[in-house]
Order: C-alpha cells, then sequence, then structure tokens
C-alpha cells in the first residue's frame, strides 16, 4: 500500500488530523490476511476479525491459520469459543522445532500469496507463526501491519524476543499496547507516522466476553472455592524443560501455597515433562488445558496466578488478580508499573516470600493501562480504512 500519512490517528501524542481527498472514483477492495497460528493468537486476532465484520467496508480479509497449534483444546476451542470463522486457509505447518516450524509456515503461506496475493498481512503477537508469515509476505512485496508491535523483553534467549525483532524489523504499520512499546519503536529509528497506539486487542476479548465465562467442570468436584484456591501456567522452556528445575519449581508452590489447592492446566510441552517427575504434592492439581471462557473463570476467581506468559499478567492486570511472573524480565513492564503483576523471577528462593505477602493480604492492587478498554479493534479497522481511503485518493490521483 506504501501509506504512511493522510490519517487520523493517535500515536501517542494526541489525535493529529490531517486531511484525506474525498474524491473517489475506483472503488478498490483492501484485502487484508490474518494470520493466526498458536492460541495466544486466537483471542488477538477475534476483535480485529469481529470489526472487520461489523464495518462491512472496503476491507475483506482472509483468515490463514498457520496450524502451530491443532489441537482442539490448543486451537479448535477457541475458534467455536471466541465466534472466530472457519480459516481460508490452514497451512498445517504443525510441531517440530524453531527452524522446522519456521520453514512449513513459510513454504505454505508462499503458496498461498503465489496463488492469490493480498495487499497487507497483518500479524499478531511473537509466536513463530508472526515472524514466519511476515517475512514471507514482505519478501512478496506485501506490506506487513504488526499488532502488539514494540514490545521488548530485552531476553535474547526467549524464541519470543527473536520473532519480536526480526518482525518489526521489517514491519509497515506498527500498532501498539503502551507508551513503552512506541518508546522502544522510536529509540528503533520507526517514524512516528507508522506508530499507532492502539490498546490491547486482547484485552477486547476479555472485556467482550466477561459476562459468559463457563464455570470447568472440575471446579465444584474439586469443592474449589473463589477467591481461595491459586491457578498456576507454566511452559517457558527456561522452566519445564528439565524436569527437575520443573519439580523444583512446583515443590516451592506447594509448599508456601499454605494448604491452598494450585490448580495447574498444562500445556502439552509441559506435560511431557511433567510425566517424567516421580510424584507431585499432593495440593497440585494438573488439569488439561482449559477453553478461553473456562480459563478466564478460573483466573477472575482465583486468590492469584503464579505464570511464565506475558498475555496472563495482561488478564490479571484488567481483573486486578495478583499475579506473580516467574520469569526475569517482562516485555509488558506497564503490568507491573501500573497492574497488579510483580516480576518474581525464576529463583524458587523468591517464591515463599512473596507468597507470605499475598497470604497476609499485602498484595499491590493496580489501575488498567491507557487504552485497554475494549475498543483496540475497532480503532485498527478504523486506520486500516483510512489507509485505504489514502491508497484510493493515490490510485484516483495517477
Ligand atoms: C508457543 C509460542 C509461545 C506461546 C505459546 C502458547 C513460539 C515461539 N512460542 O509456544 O510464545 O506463549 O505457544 O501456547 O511461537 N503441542 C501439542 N499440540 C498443539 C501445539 C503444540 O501437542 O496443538 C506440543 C508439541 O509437542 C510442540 C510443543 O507442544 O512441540 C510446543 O509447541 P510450540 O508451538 O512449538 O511452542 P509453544 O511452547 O506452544
Amino acid at each position: 500500500m506504501g501509506l504512511s500519512s493522510s490519517i487520523d490517528v493517535d500515536r501517542g501524542k494526541g489525535v493529529r488530523r490531517i486531511q484525506v481527498a474525498q474524491t473517489q472514483h475506483i472503488e478498490i477492495m483492501l484485502t487484508v490476511d490474518i494470520i493466526a497460528g498458536a492460541r495466544p493468537n486466537f483471542m488477538k486476532i477475534a476483535p480485529i476479525v469481529h470489526a472487520i465484520d461489523a464495518d462491512q467496508s472496503s476491507i475483506e480479509y482472509r483468515l490463514i491459520h498457520t496450524g502451530q497449534h491443532y489441537d482442539a483444546k490448543m486451537s479448535g476451542d477457541f475458534f467455536t469459543q471466541l465466534g472466530i470463522p472457519e480459516p481460508h486457509y490452514n497451512l498445517g505447518a504443525g510441531s517440530g522445532s524453531q527452524a522446522e516450524q519456521t520453514g512449513a509456515i513459510m513454504r505454505g503461506y508462499e503458496q498461498v500469496l503465489q496463488t492469490k496475493p493480498s495487499d497487507l498481512c497483518l500479524v499478531v503477537g511473537d509466536v513463530t507463526s508472526t515472524m514466519a508469515c511476515a517475512i514471507v509476505a514482505k519478501k512478496a512485496g506485501i506490506d506487513v501491519a504488526h499488532v502488539e508491535a514494540g514490545i521488548r523483553s530485552g531476553d535474547r534467549t526467549m524464541p519470543e524476543e527473536i520473532n519480536r525483532l526480526v518482525t518489526d524489523a521489517i514491519t509497515d504499520y506498527f500498532f501498539t499496547t503502551s507508551a513503552k512499546a512506541n518508546e522502544s519503536l522510536r529509540t528503533a529509528g520507526i517514524d512516528d507516522s507508522a506508530i499507532f497506539f492502539v490498546g490491547n486487542t486482547m484485552i477486547d476479548t476479555l472485556l467482550k466476553n466477561i459476562d459468559r465465562l463457563r464455570k470447568p467442570d472440575f471446579f465444584d468436584e474439586q469443592s474449589l472455592i473463589s477467591g481461595n484456591y491459586i491457578v498456576i501456567t507454566l511452559h517457558r522452556p527456561a522452566n519445564v524443560d528439565k524436569p527437575e528445575n520443573l519439580a523444583t519449581m512446583l515443590n516451592a508452590i506447594a509448599e508456601s501455597a499454605n494448604g491452598l489447592p494450585v490448580i495447574f492446566p498444562v500445556h502439552p510441552r509441559t506435560r511431557k515433562n511433567l510425566e517424567q517427575l516421580p510424584q507431585l504434592p499432593e495440593c497440585i492439581h494438573v488439569v488439561d488445558p482449559q477453553p478461553y471462557l473456562q480459563f478466564i473463570y478460573l483466573v477472575k476467581n482465583a486468590k492469584a496466578v503464579l505464570t511464565d506468559s506475558g498475555g496472563i499478567t495482561e488478564e490479571t492486570t484488567v481483573l486486578g488478580v495478583p499475579c506473580m511472573t516467574l520469569r526475569d524480565s517482562t516485555e509488558r513492564p506497564e503490568t507491573v508499573t501500573m497492574g497488579t503483576n510483580e516480576l518474581i523471577g525464576t529463583s524458587v528462593s523468591n517464591i515463599p516470600p512473596a507468597m507470605q505477602r499475598l497470604l497476609a493480604g499485602q498484595w499491590k492492587s493496580g489501575q488498567v493501562p491507557p487504552k485497554w478498554d475494549g475498543k483496540t479493534g475497532a480503532r485498527i479497522v478504523e486506520i486500516l480504512k483510512q489507509l485505504q481511503a489514502a491508497s484510493q485518493t493515490r490510485t484516483n490521483a495517477a
């Protein structure tokens, strides 16, 4: 599209209005490829898909599922619960090493573009699918829009950080969740005209579904009481790939939980390693990966969440649930400076004092970051329309 001006947007420095010529002779549809591959992508694309459907304007989309996550529990359930339509294409990439997965996604998406190109490739988040499709699109001469651009953990041992750096290096339109992300992009030399501070699509999905959460089946079976259990999620290689590290962490959590039940929905990656452990502490209840509405029900009613995920720290911030991040860095610092999240680290000795503060009722309360208000999908679509209008104006003038 080559569209970096003639629009009306908030780039984190207040709204600026720049005139777009009104004369339109030829109606051009903007075809956007929306890429989704892994579980955390699905709640990020849902509001964008719904906003395009509601708008019925000159934007059409092709939903492309890379197949990075393929189990019903990691993928299908999310499409059903969040009302995401069937993908137009499923690339069937599946599991494998980072390079195998990247290669399979790139080959699949390249074939799609060779058969029928699009105008814009919209990627979300930081998973392997995000980076792989951005590279393919850019090399095919198609502009890239990145939703959740500009966030950085500074930890290059995480595959997600490499995915963020590579994706943002070739992105044309940066949709951001925070002032800090805007700053990181400016520091990296990105022009203000390409940065669009729109808020957080994951929070759109949270707020949209907050009144239709579902109690998981096991909740009553295990006699769980709202506000009186802990939820943990662990799947980062650093925490789960060595069974002995996983065991040490789970023991530390169990010992400091003071008898509270600890609910542990396990990611397939974690389950493989969990199966190698002799015995888990009695208070830890392992359950399958939960569908979205059940998982958020669990989180909303928990006393606290301990996690190595990034997205969950955003959800706990909005829900006001205490959160301990079992990592040494975060790419979402606003969840710590404004929200209920604390960076506990990967050293298990940090867990007991944090749990003591929690159980003594001394956890901080937080605030919701700006623009995490449920309207981000609509903002993104509005900007896409303005970019489209500017493109159309240029086409007509040519
Ligand atoms: C990926 C993302 C991570 C995200 C996480 C959420 C990257 C680099 N990482 O990590 O940022 O937080 O998803 O879930 O993209 N598996 C299944 N069924 C599935 C999917 C995976 O059994 O549907 C198993 C496979 O054995 C696979 C392993 O889980 O090898 C890991 O999956 P993979 O997609 O490689 O990375 P995640 O750890 O899920």
